[in-house]
């Protein structure tokens, strides 16, 4: 069996924040998530994630995941250290189990490449191998000590480095791939004798070697996959590589992204082909878009299903649903449950809310549509109101089909307009408007002839 250590014990104080780093979102998705997600792709069927002080809050984050968690009692009476912490996972550890060391806060990391370090592990009879990088900024990360023969031999610390060691250039990722039985067995030989007093996991490489067993490392073929994330300047570079990954995901499966750096994607997304996606939109959540849509700068969509042939041009979207051939914006607000049927028109300060429109229906021009059943071939004036509020409760309103409602007219509800109920403009509408009825509720006019005149305005 194969499984995943994941360490998250470390305290994360360069990220200044309330909350745990590891459940900090980059597109949308927990750091931690990345990392476990990974594992999962790459067939580790176990995953142990050790946590330390705000472990309570990351587990309630996953409750509902398949995660074992472990904790690392944290504290001055307490060792410290990489080592220490796959210890408390020890009685997960079972003999003929691969156990591949992963860290809960380095979201670049690829199963791709965890697989590959597992198959170089099992191809080469390792019991122990370490991924390793080749880097420029060396600073802070252990070294891989090579033999004459290439091999490895062992894994000194940066503060722990001789000034000739401290030039090496592979340095470890602190990825691992051990022999399950074999990991136990060199845990109860490290010691805390370095220049920090912790208990280093890298020490099991040395161990194993000294122990007559083969042990390996592996060069990674594109380090930027270690990247660790301490700070949020750590966190807006790793989101950044997430970022652009998303979006040639989607780029090479037939989406057009004008502006892909200026193009805000999270994970979850779907995108049909042919879409177009201009600068400065941002698709979050579980949203899924149609084949040749067009979204337009400044819109935000969360969370909603956008059909086909859809054009957004600068609006929000809250977990909505629109069908195809639809028109929304500039400057339109869909909120919550609002559900748009096809070759509708949703123009400019247009707010919906918790509403479904039928096809062809339009809304041009700064309405207000809140808790409605509206049917098709609608059309809303300029400047409805939907009067949904008594101040207490919410009530809903009912238009049939063919139906006109006359610009600047309120609707008070509960109302029912029915089919081709055609409403004057001007007008406050409280009671019920029958089939085919035009129905007029404003004060009549009166013209009072001469009247400026008379009053001597004008001469
Ligand atoms: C470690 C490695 C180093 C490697 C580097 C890569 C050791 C001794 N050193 O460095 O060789 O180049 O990672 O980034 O392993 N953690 C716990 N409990 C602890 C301590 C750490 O869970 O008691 C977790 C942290 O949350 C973090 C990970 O382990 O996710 C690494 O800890 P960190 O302190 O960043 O690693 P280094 O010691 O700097
Ligand atoms: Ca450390």
């Amino acid at each position: 069996m194969e499984m995943a250590i994941i360490l998250a014990a470390g305290e994360g104080s360069r990220m200044r924040s309330k909350k745990s780093k590891v459940l900090h979102k980059l597109c949308g998705k927990t750091i931690l998530s990345y990392v476990v997600d990974e594992s999962k792709a790459a067939n580790l069927e176990k995953n142990i994630v050790v946590v330390g002080h705000s472990g309570e809050e990351v587990r309630e984050h996953f409750k509902d995941e398949p995660i074992i968690f472990k904790s690392q009692p944290i504290g001055e009476d307490f060792p410290y250290g990489t080592g220490y912490a796959v210890m408390q996972a020890l009685d997960e550890i079972e003999d003929n189990s691969t156990v591949v060391i992963l860290y809960g806060d380095t979201p670049l990391i690829q199963s791709t490449t965890i697989e590959s370090l597992i198959s170089y592990h099992k191809k080469n009879k390792f019991k122990g191998t370490v991924l390793t990088a080749k880097l420029s900024d060396l600073e802070g990360y252990g070294r891989i000590v090579r033999d004459e023969g290439g091999h490895i031999s062992k894994i000194v610390e940066d503060r722990d480095a001789s000034p000739s060691e401290k030039l090496i250039d592979e340095v470890n990722s602190g990825i691992y791939c051990f022999d399950g039985r074999l990991l136990k067995d060199a845990l109860s030989k490290i010691t805390a004798d370095n220049a920090q007093n912790e208990y280093y996991i890298t020490d099991v490489i040395e161990i194993l070697k000294r122990d007559g067993h083969k042990v390996g490392a592996y060069l990674i073929e594109d380090s930027v996959e270690i990247n660790g994330i301490n700070s949020r300047v750590q966190m807006a570079f790793c989101e950044e590589v997430l970022r652009s990954r998303i979006n040639e995901y989607h780029m090479e499966n037939g989406v057009t992204l004008i502006h892909p750096s200026n193009t805000y994607i999270e994970a979850g997304v779907k995108i049909g082909r042919d879409t177009i996606i201009h600068p400065g939109v941002s698709l979050e959540g579980e949203t899924e878009i149609g084949e040749d849509c067009i979204i337009r700068s400044g819109t935000r969509i969360e969370s909603s299903k956008i059909m086909n042939s859809v054009n957004i041009d600068s609006s929000l979207i809250e977990k909505s649903f629109v069908d195809d051939g639809t028109k929304i914006g500039p400057n339109a607000h869909l909120r919550p449950n609002s559900h748009l049927g096809s070759n509708i028109n949703i123009g400019n300060f247009v707010e919906i809310k918790n509403a479904t429109l039928g096809d062809n229906s339009k809304a041009g021009h700064l309405s207000y549509v809140g808790d409605a059943d509206i049917g098709s071939n609608v059309n809303i004036g300029c400047g409805v109101v939907f009067v949904n509020y008594n101040g207490r409760e919410k009530f809903r309103t009912r238009v049939g089909d063919n139906a006109f409602i006359g610009s600047n007219s309120s609707l008070v509800a509960p109302l029912n307009v029915e089919d081709w109920g055609y409403i004057a403009a001007g007008s406050t509408i409280t009671k019920e408007v029958k089939e085919g009825e035009l129905s007029i509720a404003r004060t009549e006019q009166i013209n009072k002839e001469g009247w400026v005149e008379k009053k001597g305005y004008k001469k």
